[in-house]
C-alpha cells in the first residue's frame, strides 16, 4: 500500500508499512527530496522514531504488551528477571535459560570498590537521582572492557553488567544520604530482595526480607521495565544513534527520567496527595486542575498515549491496598487517592481529555508504606527501567537502518543578516 502526498502540483507515493498490531506508518523518509518539506511534529505526537519488536501499547484500549504478553499476566504470574531476559531476547526463557541469565546477572552485581570513593565526592543531601546519573556516567570509566559497541560479545557483557549493578548503584545512594555503611550485595537472595537488603539492612544485624514487601517491589519493577519509545528511551536510543557507549546512554536516559513530567511524576504524586491531605480538600484541587490560568496538574493523572485506564495503574491499584493491609499501615494517602481517582473519572473536565490515573498515581504509596523517601522513587524507576533502554539500545545497535537521530526545525529567527562592531550598534 503507499499514501500518496502532493505539493505544488506534484504527487509522489510513499510506502505506508503495516506493524504486526497497531497503526500503519506512513514512510516518509524521501519527502525531503521529493518536495524539500520537512514534517512538523513537535513532541513527536505523529512520529514512529524507529522499528521496534519489544513493547506494544494501545492507549485507547489500555493494553501493553512486552513481546506480545500482556502486562497484567507478567506482574501475576513471573519476575522482574524473567522479564528483563524476556524484554532482552524476545522469548521467555526455559527453566536452564532462566537459571544461567540470573546466575550470569547475580556475578555482576557487586560495584568496582573505587566507585565507593566517587559516591563520598557529592553532598549527602544530593538528590538520588543526581547521583544516579553521575555514578552510571562514570561506569564506562571503570569498565572498559565493555564499552566497544560493534563487539556483540562486549554489548552483552554491558547489558548484564547494568541490569545487575543498578540495584547496588540505587541502594548505595540511599546509604549514602542516610550516612548509613554501603552494604555489598548477598547473591544468595533474589534480585529484589536482594536490593531490599542493601538499601534497609545494616552490617550489625542480619535482615529479614518480607515476601509480600519483596513480591510488591517486583511486581513495580515488572510495571517500569519498558513502555515503548517514551522519552527517557528515544533520549537513549538519541545517544546511542551518536555510538555513545551504553553507559552513557543510560546516563542519558536517567537524566530524562528525572523530569517530573515523566518519572519524577511519582514524587510529585505522593507529594500532591499528601498536599491535599484529606478527602474533603479534593473540590479545591480538581478546581485548580481546570483552571487554565494555574499552572497545577493532576500528578499522576493523564498520558501522552493511554487516552484510558493505564493497566499499569489498575495492577498497582490492587497492590497498594494488599501492601498496606498487610502491613497494618493505615495511610490516610491512599483514601485521598482512591477518591481522588472517583471523582476526577467522573467530572466532565477529566473524560472529555480522557485523563486517568497512570502508573505513578500508586506506586509512591507503595514505595512509601515499604519505607522509601520520595527521593528514591524515580531512582526506584530508573533501576527497573534500566532493563527496557538496554534492549532497545541493543535493538537499535542490531538494526541496520539505524542512522544517527538528526531532526530538522522550522526555523523562525532572524534571516541572515551582518555583523555590528559594537560601537556601532544603536
Ligand atoms: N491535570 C489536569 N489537566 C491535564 C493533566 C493533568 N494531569 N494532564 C493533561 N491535562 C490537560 C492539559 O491541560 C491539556 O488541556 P488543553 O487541551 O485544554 O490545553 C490536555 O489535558 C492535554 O494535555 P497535554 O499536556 O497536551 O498532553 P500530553 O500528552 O502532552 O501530556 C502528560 C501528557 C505530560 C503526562 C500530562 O498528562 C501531565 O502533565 N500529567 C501529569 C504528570 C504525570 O503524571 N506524568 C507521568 C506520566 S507517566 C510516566 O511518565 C511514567
Amino acid at each position: 500500500m503507499t499514501a500518496t502526498i502532493g505539493i505544488d502540483g506534484k504527487t509522489a507515493e510513499y510506502p505506508v508499512h503495516q506493524g504486526s498490531v497497531g497503526p500503519e506508518v506512513i514512510d516518509i523518509r524521501k519527502l525531503y527530496g521529493n518536495t524539500g518539506r520537512f514534517t512538523f511534529d513537535p513532541g513527536f505526537t505523529s512520529t514512529a522514531s524507529c522499528e521496534s519488536k519489544i513493547t506494544y501499547i494501545d492507549g485507547d484500549q489500555g493494553i501493553l504488551l512486552h513481546r506480545g504478553y500482556p502486562i497484567e499476566q507478567l506482574a501475576e504470574q513471573s519476575s522482574f528477571l524473567e522479564v528483563a531476559y524476556l524484554l532482552l531476547n524476545g522469548d521467555l526463557p526455559s527453566q536452564t535459560e532462566h537459571d544461567e541469565f540470573k546466575y550470569l546477572i547475580t556475578r555482576h552485581t557487586m560495584v568496582h570498590e573505587q566507585l565507593a570513593t566517587f559516591y563520598r565526592g557529592f553532598r549527602r543531601d544530593a538528590h538520588p537521582m543526581a547521583v544516579m546519573c553521575g555514578v552510571v556516567g562514570a561506569l564506562s570509566a571503570f569498565y572498559h572492557d565493555s564499552t566497544d559497541i560493534h563487539d556483540p560479545k562486549q554489548r552483552e557483557i554491558a547489558c548484564h553488567r547494568l541490569i545487575a549493578k543498578m540495584p547496588t548503584i540505587a541502594a548505595m545512594a540511599y546509604k549514602y544520604s542516610v550516612g548509613q555503611p554501603f552494604l555489598y550485595p548477598d547473591n544468595s537472595l533474589s534480585y529484589t530482595g536482594n536490593f531490599l537488603r542493601m538499601t534497609f539492612g545494616v552490617p550489625a544485624e542480619p535482615y529479614i526480607i518480607n515476601p509480600v514487601v519483596e513480591d510488591a517491589l517486583d511486581k513495580i519493577f515488572i510495571l517500569h521495565a519498558d513502555h515503548e519509545q517514551n522519552a527517557s528511551t528515544s533520549t537513549v536510543r538519541l545517544a546511542g544513534s551518536s555510538g555513545a557507549n551504553p553507559f552513557a546512554c543510560i546516563a542519558a536516559g536517567i537524566a530524562c527520567l528525572w523530569g517530573p513530567a515523566h518519572g519524577g511524576a511519582n514524587e510529585a504524586a505522593l507529594e500532591m496527595l499528601r498536599t491535599i491531605g484529606r478527602p474533603e480538600r479534593i473540590p479545591e484541587f480538581i478546581a485548580r486542575a481546570k483552571n487554565k490560568d494555574d499552572p497545577f496538574r493532576l500528578m499522576g493523572f493523564g498520558h501522552r498515549v493511554y487516552k484510558n485506564y493505564d493497566p499499569r495503574a489498575k495492577v498497582l491499584g490492587a497492590a497498594a491496598t494488599k501492601v498496606l493491609d498487610t502491613l497494618g499501615i493505615s495511610d490516610p494517602v491512599l483514601d485521598t487517592a482512591r477518591e481522588l481517582e472517583r471523582i476526577a473519572l467522573s467530572d466532565d473536565y477529566f473524560i472529555e481529555k480522557k485523563l486517568y490515573p497512570n502508573v505513578d498515581f500508586y506506586s509512591g504509596i507503595i514505595l512509601s508504606a515499604i519505607g522509601f523517601p520520595t527521593s528514591m522513587f524515580t531512582a526506584l524507576f530508573a533501576l527497573a527501567r534500566t532493563t527496557g533502554w538496554i534492549a532497545q539500545w541493543t535493538e537499535m545497535m542490531e538494526d541496520k537502518e539505524q542512522k544517527i537521530g538528526r531532526p530538522r526545525q522550522l526555523y523562525t529567527g532572524h534571516p541572515r543578516r551582518d555583523y555590528v562592531p559594537l560601537n556601532q550598534r544603536g
